[in-house]
């Protein structure tokens, strides 16, 4: 089977970035003059996806208008001759077709996921969030993919976090995978949202790229609301586990947490010291704050 349909949960209320998320969606916020939503969605493509499926919800409007073709403008742009404009503003319709399903309430990331089952039928598909801006090469996604090929299973991207800052993330419990992958491969054994430090089965957190089978669905539909009154993906795939083996990986690659403040600021600094337009200015006005 091939991964062909990305999923992106974009329905969060995102209330760690108001008022800027009162009336736009956080997926909106600009990595220097990307939109989050859109490295995510360019890196699903460049791993082979060719269905994106965005599960929007009240307020989220601005997601859809943004991969739409936008007649006014590209017309008002090639009257101005703004060929270069142009190219960028047609880059993002040209991406590709993009379907959209509403959550109608924000219940959670698994209720989210669950929302996009129609959409997704019985096939294995990946899970995005968009806050995770994932800076690799290869992408993260097509790392994962590679993976998926060759053991047909679900595979949750992880990451080694250190010290306290592993509570706030799901945690496996894993055993090695006989050194495939270069090491970085190893085998679900269990999985823990947000333990505390000292409880943590290991330092390998779950991060915002998931590749699962359709058996997630019926799982997902079986769970009882967590914390919070949310639909937690995690119970919904330590069940999938009972019935399953899942895989987790290791990727190669720099992740930026957007989702939060200090993380988005990390993310803009960087991606503006690497353009090639803007590197050089940006980096002496940096140097001339004399920190
Ligand atoms: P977060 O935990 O980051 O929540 O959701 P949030 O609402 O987006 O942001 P904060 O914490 O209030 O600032 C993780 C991902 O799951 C999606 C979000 O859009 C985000 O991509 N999500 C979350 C949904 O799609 N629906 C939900 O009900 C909850």
């Amino acid at each position: 089977m091939r991964i062909r349909k990305a999923v992106f949960p974009a329905a969060g209320l995102g209330t760690r970035f108001l008022p800027a998320t009162k009336a736009q969606p956080k997926e909106m916020l600009p990595l220097v003059d990307k939109p989050i939503i859109q490295y995510g969605v360019e890196e699903a493509l460049a791993s082979g996806c060719d269905q994106i499926i965005i599960v929007t919800g009240r307020g989220k409007q601005a997601i859809e208008d943004h991969f739409d073709v936008s007649y006014e403008l590209e017309r008002m742009l090639e009257d101005r001759k703004k060929t270069d404009l142009l190219a960028i503003v047609r880059h993002i319709s040209d991406l590709i077709h993009v379907a959209y399903v509403r959550q109608k309430e924000a219940m959670g990331l698994g209720h989210a996921v669950l929302t996009a089952r129609e959409l997704v039928g019985e096939e294995p598909f990946a899970v995005l969030l968009a806050d995770d801006v994932i800076d690799a090469d290869p992408p993260c996604l097509e790392q994962m993919i590679r993976v998926f090929e060759e053991t047909q299973c679900s595979v949750l991207a992880t990451q080694i976090v250190e010290g306290e800052a592993i509570s706030a993330y799901g945690v496996l419990d894993v055993k090695p995978a006989d050194g495939r992958f270069q090491g970085r491969l190893y085998e679900i054994v269990n999985m823990v949202e947000k333990p505390r430090p000292e409880e943590a089965p290991s330092n390998l957190a779950i991060i915002g790229r998931y590749i699962l089978t359709p058996a997630v669905f019926n799982t997902l539909s079986q769970i009882q609301a967590g914390a919070g009154g949310e639909l937690q993906l995690t119970d919904g795939m330590r069940l999938l586990l009972k019935q399953e083996k899942m895989y987790a990986y290791v990727y190669e690659g720099r992740r930026h947490d957007t989702g939060d403040k200090l993380g988005f600021l990390k993310a803009t600094v960087e991606f503006a010291l690497k353009r090639e337009d803007l590197g050089e200015p940006f980096r002496r006005y940096l140097r001339s704050l004399k920190l």
